[in-house]
């Protein structure tokens, strides 16, 4: 008998994580290696949220806590909700995690049985497929093609859509493209989604303060009030805010579904730290100027990035919206020799040759479920990012 679970089986292990081991790895062994694989911002959590999280220790606010929640916390959730998003709920349609991963985990968690299927636009962000997976459903990737800026169209959301759909996952702007969907693509998507009523939607938000230039940030359930019914709005502090060791995340949506997570949450972690909670809520009902200062140093790395990466000749680089990522594709380099004389095959033999030969770490496509390609992540310093991208190029010039 097996010691581990058919369920496991199912899963494959983080090929971000395998990315970050291998330039570790290089480092131990005196290689000079940047890497663009990091999912954070290279920014600390502001001094008064951290004030926050010291005040609830003195406090003694180190105790357990309500299942999904203080309602200190839930109500600045509603309130962020109203504020930014024009939604309106209550606190009993609120549910507090640890990081919007396990939001996004208690929800398929209480509402998928097997044979049930949640729709994936690619390129995703590398947890989605597994963790419906891990709880029971089927993954049904729709992909988005990199001359649409990696959007789904309403063509392909339609054509992934059949009788056993449950969720569609939506995520804007994206990790790993960093594509945001404007009120009119959205609003495209939503109009398929109504003549579906049996598909539920869970918005991913995390990045919805990591928007650029003229960029408005939308979310399905204000675009399109009639999907507030079947949507689950998700959302957490750990990417604005700098806050992504605090591991705090909420969402908004029926109460029914909101309790049906509370009861896997109250079997599995509890509820989340008590002192992250506090820290949260002074993140959301705080002053929120640090956000547009960091973001100008994001827009400064994208254009950098985008700019010296599209220069090269065999990658196309899309300028995103949001988040803090570019994914440039790789389809004019495939089938060549590097000078190392690994033959690049795909994207991961890209990636591999890159970090072997020339000490860049960036994540290969194949993991967001989109080739070929590979993601950037800019959320390092100006003088890394430069490096990286001259790196970059000498390797693509090298190859043959
Ligand atoms: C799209 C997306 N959703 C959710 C998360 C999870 O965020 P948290 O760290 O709050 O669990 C991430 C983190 O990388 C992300 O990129």
């Amino acid at each position: 008998m097996s010691r581990l679970s058919a369920t496991l089986s199912r899963v494959k292990p983080s090929p971000t994580i395998a990315v970050t081991t291998r330039a570790q790895e290089l480092r131990e062994a005196g290689r000079d290696v940047i890497g663009l694989g990091a999912g954070e911002p290279d920014f600390d959590t502001p001094d008064h949220i951290r004030a926050a999280g010291i005040r609830a220790i003195e406090a003694g606010r180190t105790k357990y806590t309500a299942v999904d929640g203080i309602s200190e916390l839930k109500k600045a959730v509603c309130a962020k909700f109203s504020r930014d998003n024009g939604l309106d709920y209550s606190p009993a349609q609120v549910s507090v995690a640890s990081g919007g991963k396990q939001i996004l985990y208690n929800a398929l968690m209480a509402t998928l049985n097997p044979g049930e299927e949640v729709v994936i636009p690619a390129p995703y962000w590398v947890s989605y497929p597994d963790m419906v997976l891990l709880a029971g459903g089927t993954p049904v990737i729709a992909e988005a093609r990199p001359g649409n800026a990696y959007k789904l169209t309403p063509e392909e959301l339609e054509a992934a859509i059949t009788p056993h759909t449950k969720w569609l996952i939506f995520n804007s702007p994206s990790n790993p493209t960093g594509a945001g969907y404007s009120q009119a693509e959205l609003r495209a998507l939503t109009d398929v989604l109504l003549r579906h009523p049996h598909v539920w939607v869970m918005s991913d938000d995390m990045y919805e303060f990591l928007a650029y230039d003229d960029f408005e940030f939308c979310t399905p359930a204000e675009v399109e009030p009639k999907l507030y019914e079947r949507t689950l709005t998700c959302n957490g502090v750990s990417k604005a805010y700098a806050m992504t060791g605090w591991r705090i995340g909420y969402a908004a949506g029926p109460e029914p579904l909101i309790a049906a997570m509370r009861k896997i949450q109250s079997q599995s972690t509890s509820n989340p730290c008590s002192i992250s909670q506090w820290a949260a809520v002074e993140a959301l009902n705080g002053p929120h100027d640090f956000i547009a200062e960091n973001n100008a140093a994001f827009v400064r790395r994208r254009d950098l990035v985008v700019e010296a990466l599209g220069a090269i000749d065999g990658i196309t680089c899309p300028r995103p919206e949001g988040a803090f990522y570019v994914y440039p594709s790789i389809a004019g380099l495939i089938g060549k020799t590097s000078a190392g004389g690994a033959l690049i095959d795909s994207d991961e033999a890209f990636c591999t040759a890159l970090l072997e030969e020339n000490g860049v770490a960036a994540v290969f496509g194949a993991a967001f479920g989109l080739s070929p390609a590979f993601r950037v992540s800019y959320a390092t310093s100006d003088e890394a990012l430069s490096e990286a991208c001259r790196r970059i190029k000498a390797f693509c010039e090298g190859l043959h």
